[in-house]
Order: structure tokens, then C-alpha cells, then sequence
């Protein structure tokens, strides 16, 4: 009985080694004086399976000796992490990858070597993947590493990897072809870790954002360190203070930080096959110089992604590639005295200033620029630190893009072609700018809930803490116990700025005077050190992340219309999220919806200003647009019943939770006045504000509300389609019997307006207008600034 048990006990063991055997025919390492062959699709394997290095096939009959990740993406394709001579692919036969016997790691193909460790020692060495990602040449005996693929990055960086003064990220030339392109990502000579255009004719540095101080966008210069390192769980720290965290922080998952093909930097995760992104550098793609070629304006869209478009003047130079730009189909050399200028409202091109005068006036900024046979268009933009207007002359248009910053450009022109450039003002001024922004949201909403709100913030983090880093900046180098302080950066920062607790605690007398609920917090009444009367709203402590509320704050800090409530500050210490903005003596709409307080011309009068403020925030190009909770709470009245739209930028703070919801769509907006978009989970755009603003006109003309306190949603439906009902079939009949009696409007209204203080026609336009404005079709709906206009349009034709 004993033999044959032994037998088995061998024959097991003998399997099992030989199972082994087979498990390590991919190994993790490279022994000296063996080689790596391009025929047998040799490769190493790190010990926890997760990456590979080999040879990848880049081309036909291309080769590149690189890592990647072993598992393959849904489309069958490797992420690849590094490649050794990603500028030099090599042949498929007879390419080797060696360890030498002296030490040096050299790549062949069939007749020279292509790429080398230029490495050396006597001491035993193993090349080694390890599970991180790094390819490592290490001395068997001290636990060296002699040479190491992450100090040498291509264009990404596996978590864990320091990123140093002596390592760049470079882009892909495109998707298909990996060789060096045009985008460096790098840590720069005054030590801010930066995004650079670089190609033959231009070089151009575009995030951070050239036109700030390296303070204002929150980074610093003082740290020579210089090395940065994304983490395992999804935080990035940066010696230069860009710090960020992953929209999917806190979860060790496979990542990568890479510079994509487009020059744009993004963290992706790994996520059953696909790679998510949940960081990116820029959200907007026509922030990133280098798109299109000169003369030429960049401009997105979700539908069309982003496009090349010539300036008026100017056609393609290769209609197949308008990343050659666009010549100027006039004669340039003709007399300077032909030439005139056309505005372009908020396009901006970067760089190439010949001249810059400070304090000018638009006058003496054309001449500058008729004065200069080069001179191809002038930037003319009031700045507001310095008080001044500054001219900028352009001798060469490039990187232009329509992103709605704060500055014009003047287009130098043939009086002949500015004849016909009027004729295209209403193409232009339908640039895709402001859904695109709309879009892009919902599309990285889809991909990744939470992500999608960090994409567009830490961008608004970098465009606009202007305000808010200009206060702390001066607040760091005046560190001194409060008193004496508080008096300098007041003076100082006259604008939008951040409070500390105590101040808020101060100013709102340990928040005594309550005067309002809802909206994501509670709103008290507060006096600041310099008399201002202010309004102090305490939200909710949901709202998380400093990061995501100090993008907002800078946000709202650059947002300045006269019916948009000013926000003065904000505070955000430990879980306190607090924002300062101006008191509104009478309080919002809907207290006063219903009271006699509003006679015919108040109301007519809020309902533009409150187009107005929405339209401002629709169309003008902003970062975000939505306001996704537009009601009588949220128009705010001052001493003279002048409407200013409260809450605007805040959607986004007190729905991140709720994106997680696939049910969030009725989370957004308040009852009674939420579009059906919202119900029917179609895609949000801004006429759902359309919609909202609707409602709120007719309850103001009706006096009737749209809301009822119970709170189930499908009677809420029905309240509002009954309102909105009511109102079309009295329009109707009175339609219908125009002839005998106008009057029949009248019932409509509110009892509480006077009659006799009605004008008829323009209560029957205010009427149309919301009408239109509540339709079910989004599509039939106006847009805000086209019911400016028809509100308008309608006053002057009386
Ligand atoms: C791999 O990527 C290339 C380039 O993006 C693409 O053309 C191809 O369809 C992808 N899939 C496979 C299976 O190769
Ligand atoms: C990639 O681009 C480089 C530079 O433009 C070019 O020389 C090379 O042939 C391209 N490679 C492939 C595989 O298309
Ligand atoms: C510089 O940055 C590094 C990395 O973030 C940090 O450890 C170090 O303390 C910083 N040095 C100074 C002087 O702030
Ligand atoms: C991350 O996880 C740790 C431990 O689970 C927890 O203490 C911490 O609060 C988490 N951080 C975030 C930002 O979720
Ligand atoms: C236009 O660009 C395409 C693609 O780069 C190129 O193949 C073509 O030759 C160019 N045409 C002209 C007229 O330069
Ligand atoms: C016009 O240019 C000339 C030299 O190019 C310069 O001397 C002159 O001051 C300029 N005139 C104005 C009004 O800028
Ligand atoms: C402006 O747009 C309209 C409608 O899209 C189009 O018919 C017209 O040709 C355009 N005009 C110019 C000058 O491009």
C-alpha cells in the first residue's frame, strides 16, 4: 500500500513544479546576458500580473520596446505607460532588448542599436518589472536601482512615480501614431510645474493660465523642490502647491496621469476595461493653445467637438487640415488709411504683442495699430487691478478662442470686407460657446458621476481665484494677529474675497437676525467691519470638498451683472461654507408675489431684469451657465424693486451627492417650477431655466402659485401643467373674441394689480413671451436673451 501512495506523492509534486514551470514562462525578470526577441513575442511580467513589457507593435512592421498594462481595454487595445524609443520604432525581425554583461540595457534591431541604459557595473544586475510599473535595473546585492524606466517618462505617470525637474511628459503625436508630438507637461526654471505648446514656428505656455500670476491660480514659486506625485488612492501633490484629489479619491484602483494627444492633462481610472477620467487640467478644449493654425478661431461643441474657424478675411489655407490656419484673402500691403476694425466680442488671441500701452483709449489703440503695417488686429480690454485700459497690438493671431474672457479683440480690416462682415454678425455671434459648456458636463457626467463636477471645477480653480488668492496672498505676507490686517486687505481687496469664521461670526453679531430658509442653507443678515450690510448664507455642511467650493466661489467671484445678486465673499474653514453677498432690502419675489407692493411696472420690470441676469448667465460665455433653480425665492428685490437672481452657481455644490442618484434629475430644481426635462430625464439644457423663468412670470402676472405644499411629485405635475393650462385657455377665448372684448385678459391677473395701471399690449407680450417659455418641447422654447429682446423689442415699438 505504501508504494503506490509514494508514486502519487511524486507524481503530484513532479505536476505541481511543472505547473509552476508554466506559470513563470512569463517572467518578471532579465538576467544578464539574455535577451528579449521581437520574434517570440518575448515579455516580462510584473509579479502581480498588472503590467507587461515587451515589444508593442506601433505601426507596420514598427515595433516600440514598451510597457503596458497587461489587460487589454474593451477594444482590444494596451494602454502603454512608457516606450523606450517611441521616436524610433524598430524592425519586426531580428530587434532584441538585452541586459548586457556589462550592465548596459541595449535596444537593437538587425544592424545598430536604436536606444541604451548607457548604464555599467561588474556587480550582478536583474532588469526587473516590478508591480508599480517600474522597469528597474537593480544590483542583485545592495538593492540598487542602477537605471529605472519611471525616471523617464513618455507621457504618462503611474501613481506612486515622482515626477521630477528632470522628467517631462510629452504627447503623442496622435492616437495612432505614439512618437513625440507637440505638448509638454513640466516642472519650469521658476519651479511651477507647467502645460507647454511647442512646435516649430510657436512655443506658447497655456496652463496655467499665462495671463495670471502664478499666485492667483493658487501655485507657488518658492519651493524648489520641484517634484510632484500622484497617489494610489487619487490625490496629487505637487511642490508648486497644485494639489488635487480624483473624483474617485480614496479607492485604490489602477490609474494613470497622462498628457493626451490633445494637450490636456487627465488622471484616468480603470474601470472594467475602460479608462474613466476623473481629473483634468482644462475643461474647456479651446484653452489649449496650439489647436489651430494662425488667423483661425477655435471653437467647441459636443456636437461638432472642436473646430477651426477663419476670421472673417481670411480662408483655410488646406480645407483638409485647418491646423495650418488661414491666409487673409486681402492685400495686407495696401494703404493703412483703407483699414477699419470690427469688434469680436470676448475672442481672445494669445501672444504676439508687438506693443502694449497701458491706460489707453480705444482711439489711440487703433491708431497704434494703423500705425503698424503688421499690426493685425489690437486687444482692447479694461483691466482692473490697474484701473486702466490696456491696448495690445497683434502681429500675428493665434491661438484664438472664444472662451468669454473679459477681453475684445479688434479685427484690423479692409473698409471693403468690413462691409460684409456686418452681414455675418448674426452667424458669429452664434458661436457654440455657451451649451457647449452645458454638454460637456452631462457627457462626463455619464462617465463618471462625481468626476464630472471636478473636471469643470479645477479648471474654474485655476482660471479664477484671482480674487480669492489675491486677498490670501496678502493675507500669508501680513500674518499678523487680525485688527491692524483687516483694515490693510480691505482696502486692498475692494472686490470678492474670503472671510475667516471669526469675521462671519462678527459680522452676522454670532448670527442673530435670521431672514431666510431654503436654497441649501440659512440666511442671516450681517454688517461688515466697513458698514456694508450684507446677507450671510450658512450651507448646509453636505457641501464637501474646499477644492470643489473654492472653484465655485471664484467662479461666482467673476460673475458681475446688475441683476445677478454680488456676491461679496465667502468663507470656507473647516466644514464652515459660508458666502457674503449683498442684502436686498425687500427680500425675494415670493414674498411679495400677491402683496400690492407690486403695481404693472414692478413686475414688468422684474421679469426683464430677471431675463436679463439669466440671459447674462446663458449666453455670455461663462463656465457654467445653468442655474437650475430659478423661482420666486431666488429673485431677490432691492430698495427699489430692482430684481437680482440669487443662487446661481450652487446647483452644482448641493447635487454632487445627488449625481450619484440615477434618479438625480428630480432632485434638481424645486417643484412647481422644474422643466419636464427634469422629469422625463431628457437632456438638461438651459431652457430648463427657460422653463422655470416661465413660471415664475406667470405666477407674478396670475398671483396664482404653481406649488402646492403637498409633496408628491405627480400632484405637483399636475398643479403646474393646471396653471400653465388656465393661462392658455383664457388667452385663448380672449382671443377668440378680440374683437368685442380685450378685457377678457384682464382675468387673468393677479387681483391684486390695479387695472388701470395696465398697458394691455405689453401685458399680452409679457403673456406670449411666458407662454412660450413654458412649452413642453424644449425646442419651441426661447432662448433668455431672445426674450430680452422680445420683452424689450415689444417697449420701444410703443
Ligand atoms: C485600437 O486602437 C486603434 C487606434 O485608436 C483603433 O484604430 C483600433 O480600432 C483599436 N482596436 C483594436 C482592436 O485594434
Ligand atoms: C509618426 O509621426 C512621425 C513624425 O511626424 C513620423 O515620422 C512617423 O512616420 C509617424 N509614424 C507612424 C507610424 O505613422
Ligand atoms: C516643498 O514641497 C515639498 C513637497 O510637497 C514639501 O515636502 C516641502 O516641505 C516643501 N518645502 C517648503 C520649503 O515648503
Ligand atoms: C478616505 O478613507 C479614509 C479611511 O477609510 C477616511 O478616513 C477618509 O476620511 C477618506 N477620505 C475621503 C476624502 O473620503
Ligand atoms: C492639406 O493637408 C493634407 C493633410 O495633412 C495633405 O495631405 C495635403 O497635401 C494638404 N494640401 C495642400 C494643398 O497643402
Ligand atoms: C508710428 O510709428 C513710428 C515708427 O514706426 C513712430 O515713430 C511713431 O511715433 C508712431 N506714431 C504713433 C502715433 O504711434
Ligand atoms: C448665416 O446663417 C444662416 C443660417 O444658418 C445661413 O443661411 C447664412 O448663409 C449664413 N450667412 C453667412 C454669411 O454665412
Amino acid at each position: 500500500m505504501h508504494l503506490p501512495f509514494l508514486f502519487l506523492l511524486l507524481l503530484v509534486t513532479l505536476s505541481y513544479t511543472s505547473l509552476i514551470a508554466i506559470a513563470s514562462s512569463s517572467p518578471s525578470v532579465l538576467n544578464q546576458g539574455s535577451s528579449l526577441f521581437v520574434e517570440k513575442e518575448d515579455h516580462l511580467v510584473s509579479p502581480n500580473g498588472i503590467f507587461t513589457a515587451g515589444f508593442h507593435r506601433v505601426g507596420q512592421n514598427a515595433f516600440c520596446f514598451a510597457i503596458w498594462f497587461s489587460e487589454a481595454m474593451s477594444d482590444g487595445n494596451h494602454t502603454v505607460v512608457w516606450m523606450a524609443n517611441r521616436d524610433e520604432p524598430v524592425n519586426g525581425k531580428r530587434s532584441k532588448f538585452s541586459l548586457w554583461k556589462d550592465g548596459n540595457l541595449v535596444l537593437k534591431d538587425a544592424s545598430r542599436r536604436i536606444w541604451s541604459s548607457d548604464t555599467k557595473s561588474s556587480l550582478p544586475l536583474q532588469l526587473q518589472l516590478l508591480d508599480s510599473g517600474n522597469l528597474v535595473l537593480i544590483h542583485l546585492n545592495k538593492k540598487l536601482y542602477l537605471w529605472q524606466s519611471f525616471n523617464s517618462p513618455t507621457d504618462t505617470i503611474l501613481p506612486n512615480q515622482l515626477f521630477t525637474k528632470d522628467t517631462v511628459l510629452i504627447s503623442s503625436k496622435s492616437s495612432t501614431n505614439l512618437s513625440s508630438g507637440f505638448y509638454k507637461f513640466y516642472f519650469d526654471n521658476d519651479n511651477v510645474i507647467r502645460l507647454l505648446y511647442n512646435s516649430d514656428e510657436v512655443t506658447s505656455v497655456f496652463w496655467p493660465l499665462p495671463y495670471l500670476q502664478i499666485w492667483e491660480v493658487g501655485r507657488t514659486t518658492y519651493n524648489n523642490t520641484r517634484s510632484a506625485m500622484l497617489t494610489s488612492e487619487g490625490r496629487f501633490w505637487s511642490a508648486d502647491n497644485l494639489v488635487f484629489i480624483t473624483s474617485d479619491y480614496n479607492s485604490t484602483i489602477q490609474r494613470r496621469l497622462t498628457l493626451d494627444v490633445d494637450g490636456n492633462i487627465r488622471v484616468y481610472s480603470l474601470s472594467r476595461g475602460n479608462w474613466i477620467v476623473s481629473w483634468q487640467a482644462i475643461s474647456q478644449p479651446c484653452a489649449i493653445h496650439g489647436i489651430c493654425g494662425p488667423n483661425s478661431l477655435c471653437t467647441y461643441s459636443p456636437a461638432l467637438g472642436r473646430r477651426c474657424t477663419c476670421m472673417h478675411g481670411y480662408k483655410a489655407k488646406n480645407h483638409s487640415d485647418l491646423s495650418f490656419g488661414c491666409a487673409p484673402t486681402f492685400d495686407i500691403n495696401s494703404n493703412q488709411e483703407n483699414y477699419e476694425f470690427v469688434k469680436l466680442p470676448h475672442v481672445e488671441f494669445y501672444g504676439f504683442d508687438n506693443q502694449y500701452i497701458e491706460s489707453s483709449t480705444l482711439k489711440q489703440c487703433k491708431k497704434a495699430c494703423l500705425n503698424d503695417s503688421n499690426c493685425k488686429a489690437i486687444q482692447f480690454n479694461f483691466h482692473k487691478d490697474s484701473g486702466h485700459f490696456r491696448c495690445y497690438v497683434k502681429t500675428l493671431l493665434f491661438n484664438g478662442n472664444y472662451l468669454g474672457t473679459p477681453f475684445d479683440t479688434y479685427l484690423k480690416l479692409p473698409k471693403t470686407e468690413i462691409k460684409s462682415f456686418n452681414q455675418h454678425v448674426p452667424n458669429q455671434s452664434r458661436l457654440d460657446c455657451p451649451n457647449s459648456v452645458i454638454e460637456l458636463r452631462r457627457t462626463y457626467e455619464k462617465k463618471s458621476t462625481n468626476g464630472s463636477l471636478k473636471f469643470m471645477l479645477w479648471f474654474s480653480i485655476i482660471l479664477g481665484v484671482v480674487e480669492v488668492t489675491s486677498f490670501m496672498f496678502f493675507f500669508y505676507i501680513a500674518q499678523k494677529p487680525s485688527g491692524a490686517t483687516n483694515q490693510n486687505y480691505l482696502a486692498i481687496a475692494t472686490g470678492f474675497r474670503r472671510f475667516s469664521y471669526e469675521e462671519i461670526v462678527k459680522a452676522s453679531h454670532k448670527f442673530r437676525d435670521e431672514i431666510g430658509r431654503g436654497g441649501g442653507g440659512i440666511v442671516y443678515k450681517g454688517i461688515l467691519p466697513d458698514n456694508r450690510v450684507v446677507a450671510i448664507k450658512l450651507l448646509h455642511e453636505a457641501i464637501q470638498g474646499e477644492a470643489e467650493f473654492l472653484a465655485e466661489m471664484s467662479t461666482i467671484g467673476r460673475i458681475n451683472h446688475k441683476n445677478l445678486i454680488e456676491t461679496y465673499g465667502y468663507c470656507a474653514e473647516g466644514k464652515h461654507r459660508i458666502l457674503v453677498y449683498e442684502y436686498m432690502e425687500n427680500g425675494s419675489l415670493a414674498g411679495k408675489i400677491g402683496s400690492n407692493q407690486l403695481d404693472w411696472l414692478k413686475r414688468f420690470e422684474i421679469a426683464v431684469g430677471v431675463a436679463k441676469g439669466l440671459a447674462y448667465l446663458h449666453e455670455e460665455c461663462l463656465e457654467w451657465v445653468l442655474h437650475c433653480d430659478v423661482k420666486p425665492h431666488n429673485v431677490l428685490l432691492d430698495a427699489d424693486f430692482n430684481p437680482k437672481v440669487a443662487d446661481f452657481g450652487l446647483s452644482k455644490l448641493f447635487h454632487q451627492d445627488a449625481t450619484n442618484n440615477s434618479n438625480f434629475s428630480k432632485i434638481r430644481g424645486t417643484r412647481g417650477y422644474m422643466a419636464p426635462e427634469w422629469v422625463f430625464n431628457l437632456p438638461i439644457t438651459s431652457k430648463v431655466d427657460v422653463y422655470s423663468y416661465g413660471m415664475v412670470v406667470l405666477e407674478m402676472i396670475t398671483g396664482r402659485s404653481s406649488t402646492c405644499d403637498q409633496s408628491n411629485d405627480d400632484n405637483e405635475r399636475v398643479d403646474q401643467k393646471r396653471l400653465v393650462s388656465w393661462v392658455r385657455e383664457k388667452v385663448h377665448k380672449a382671443r377668440d373674441r378680440e374683437s368685442c372684448t380685450e378685457s377678457q385678459f384682464l382675468e387673468i391677473l393677479d387681483p391684486a394689480i390695479v387695472r388701470a395701471e395696465i398697458e394691455e399690449e405689453q401685458m399680452k407680450n409679457l403673456l406670449n413671451v411666458a407662454l412660450q417659455c413654458v412649452e413642453e418641447d424644449r425646442d419651441a422654447r426661447p432662448t433668455m436673451s431672445e426674450v430680452v429682446k422680445m420683452l424689450l423689442n415689444h417697449e420701444t415699438d410703443d
